[in-house]
């Protein structure tokens, strides 16, 4: 078995130091691809690959394969002008789950990614609550009001920094149950 989470972790680290991340093309799902494939090409076999699987959580089927490309094209033309609507992006995308594994951790990234691009700001990952994150993604299908609301109180202006940016990581890794090593630790 690989090692997922140090491996992954690595690979946020090299994401940000190498500058590449600023290379993503934002708010699109190759964009989305290109993230999940940095992450995940030392583990998946189908890293930055649409899945061909249906998927489900808890009582939630995301997008059927049938109908996940369609979706996918729909969604990456959705407007990102303000933050209500880069947040129902945010969640039409989550509704999508392209990948089998790894959604959370990409999506988050690019994500941020558009906030960065159109708003000047991004999610500071270590003030949002594991649980009420999960419980505002669980409810967001239905009802957007409740991710809104817990993600504009994590605001943060400060685009720029490298810390911001790991101890989201962190966090995001946290909210998926592996929290085995410190990405502080891991950091050269
Ligand atoms: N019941 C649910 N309904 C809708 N979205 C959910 C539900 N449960 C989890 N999610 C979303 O799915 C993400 C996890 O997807 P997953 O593909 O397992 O990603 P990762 O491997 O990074 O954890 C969570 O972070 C959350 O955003
Ligand atoms: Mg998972």
């Amino acid at each position: 078995m690989k090692n997922e989470e140090l491996l992954s972790k690595k690979r946020s680290i090299e994401l940000w130091d190498s500058n590449l991340i600023n290379e993503i093309e934002v708010g699109t799902t190759k964009g989305l691809q290109e993230i999940h494939k940095y992450l995940f090409q030392d583990i998946f076999d189908f890293a930055g690959q649409i899945r061909n699987v249906n998927l489900s959580k808890g009582n939630f089927r995301f997008a059927p394969v049938l109908f996940l490309n369609e979706n996918l094209k729909i969604i990456e033309q959705m407007p990102e002008n303000t933050f209500d609507e880069i947040i129902e992006k945010y969640v039409e995308m989550n509704v999508a789950h392209p990948f089998r594994e790894g959604n959370g951790r990409a999506t988050r990234i690019w994500l941020d990614l558009i906030f960065k691009k159109n708003l000047k700001v991004c999610i500071d990952w270590a003030k949002v609550d594991k649980y009420e994150y999960l419980n505002a993604m669980e409810r967001s299908p239905v009802n957007t009001l409740e991710i809104k609301h817990l993600l504009k109180s994590a605001i943060t202006k400060d685009i720029n920094s490298r810390q911001v940016f790991m101890r989201g990581i962190q966090n995001s890794y946290y909210y998926e149950g592996l929290y085995n090593y410190n990405i502080e630790n891991l950091d050269k």
